[in-house]
């Protein structure tokens, strides 16, 4: 096997990320997209942490606080404010001037609409230059249909003269279209390229500052530069519309789906099975289609997970099931645990072992005891359900008082009987037993019966005639 490429601690990371993403017809940043539930930007820094560690930088614009706060745990030096967008040239201008006094020799550019560009592909094109000693770097692809990338212009020799913009594509000057194309991946060496940042233009047809146009500058000053192929690899491919985005993401779950099958994960229907790039699935983890699982989602040994069902950042522990058309939002599901079918469970809700929610039944910041069950139409909402109690169907605990939240405690083993309202904030002991149809304003002690609704009578009817 190949050692392992090393990239120098002077190289660093910059995204570029600042762009409206017109394309997209959409308010949101275009970097903010999701795929499979994870924002397209943060697909490229997770490709881009294996290699750079903290070294890298985010030119942000359009919508610079909303992408700042989807990514609460970087600091905010690590973004790069470019305030007006004049295109990818002047992004990089704008961050030169940030990055210049950092002691650094190179920068490894990326755009930050190629979501699937592997850790792999950026390794490819660092040591592609650094064999050929490149001043400037860049990866190509070759389409079948370049559409509105930018063109790759080579001489006859094969060496590249430039990369020109598709709208301003001239064949009569640019020759005939090869198909090869510009990735958005560049490793620039500061020293020799600094002297051409201040020439880009914006005299073309978008008006912008084009960064391609670096390496028609760097070939006429006779620097080093390397147009490192891909191939036809469409993995490194640009998002710019709903149609790419859809595409892509296609892409991604296939590949992450294909990864869980070889591990040993069984699916049904894999082919409508969506799982996010973070989740983890324990090899020995049923799946039924449809159904999604997403961001820091787990699953133990031996679990179940039905179609229809959609889980979000929660915990499902070894031997669980989790039954059709059920929702999971930021829950811990323990060991040998049956969840709905139709049960939701939002977040804070903790099922510990053996523990049981049927139908119909809502948890949210709400703990269910070993082996407690609600097995029908229940609301536990800031809940602790002790060990083996039953919570009887149509059971609501009563939480909210149109201002506040308050706590509802249920002792173990105990008994709550249909239909009964549980008035927060109130503490039932252990072994307690409600009556049917009550509504408890008032704690229960220990080991007691308590009833709160109206006696039945009985009378004779009265008739008229
Ligand atoms: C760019 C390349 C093109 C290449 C393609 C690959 C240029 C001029 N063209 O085209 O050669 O084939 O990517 O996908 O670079 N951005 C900023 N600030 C700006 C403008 C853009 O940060 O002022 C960011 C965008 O958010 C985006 C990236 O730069 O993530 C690329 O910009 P985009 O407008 O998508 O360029 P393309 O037309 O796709
Ligand atoms: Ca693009």
């Amino acid at each position: 096997m190949s050692p392992k490429f090393e990239i120098e601690t002077e190289t660093c990371a910059l995204v570029l990320a600042a762009g409206k993403g017109t394309r997209m017809k959409s308010d949101k940043p275009k970097v903010l997209h999701t795929l499979l539930s994870e924002p397209m930007l943060g697909y490229v820094l997770g490709a881009l942490e294996r290699l750079f560690g903290e070294r890298i930088y985010t030119i942000i614009g359009h919508g610079a606080d909303q992408v700042r706060a989807a990514f609460p745990s970087l600091s905010s030096e690590k973004f790069i404010l470019q305030k007006e967008q004049k295109g990818t040239g002047h992004a990089l201008q704008v961050a030169w001037e940030e990055l210049k006094n950092k002691g650094l020799s190179k920068i490894l550019v990326i755009n930050g609409d190629t979501p699937i560009a592997s850790t792999r592909g950026i390794e490819i094109l660092t040591a592609a230059a650094a064999q050929d000693n490149a001043d400037l770097a860049f990866m190509t692809l070759s389409l079948q249909d370049p559409a509105s990338f930018g063109r790759v212009v080579r001489d006859e020799a094969g060496m590249v003269t430039a990369v020109v913009e598709a709208k301003d594509y001239d064949a009569s000057l640019h020759g005939r279209e090869t198909g090869e194309i510009n990735a958005g991946i560049y490793l620039i060496d500061m020293e020799t390229i600094a002297p051409l940042l201040g020439r880009l233009s914006d005299d073309n047809k978008s008006g912008e500052f084009y960064i391609t146009d670096l390496i028609g500058l760097a070939v006429e000053e006779g620097l080093t530069v390397s147009g490192v192929s891909a191939g036809d690899d469409p993995l490194l491919l640009g998002v710019n519309s709903p149609l790419e985005l859809a595409a892509a993401e296609e892409m991604i779950r296939a590949q992450i789906v294909r990864g869980w099958l070889e591990q040993g994960v069984v699916m049904h229907a894999p082919g409508s099975i969506r799982i996010g790039p973070r989740v983890v699935l324990d090899p020995d983890t049923e799946i039924s289609g449809p159904t999604e699982i997403y961001g820091t989602s787990s699953t133990g040994a031996g679990s179940i997970i039905g179609s229809h069902v959609v889980i979000l950042n929660s915990q499902i522990g070894p031997g669980s099931e989790i039954r059709s058309f059920s929702h999971l939002d930021q829950a811990n599901v323990g060991e040998n645990c049956q969840v709905g079918p139709y049960a939701r469970l939002r977040p804070g809700a903790v099922m510990e072992e053996e523990s049981r929610v049927g139908n119909f039944v809502e948890m949210k910041k709400a703990v269910l005891g070993p082996g407690a069950k609600a097995s029908h139409l229940t609301y536990l909402g800031d809940t602790e359900v002790g060990a083996r109690s039953n919570i009887g169907a149509g059971t609501i605990t009563c939480n909210y008082d149109g201002k506040n939240k308050h706590k509802t405690v249920i002792g173990e083993e105990s008994f709550i009987g249909s239909n009964t309202a549980l008035v927060a904030p109130v503490t039932l002991g252990a072994r307690s037993l409600i009556g049917a149809g009550s509504v408890i304003t008032k704690d229960v002690d220990d080991d007691c019966l308590a009833v709160a609704r109206g006696r039945q009578i009985q009378r004779q009817r009265k008739r008229s005639s």
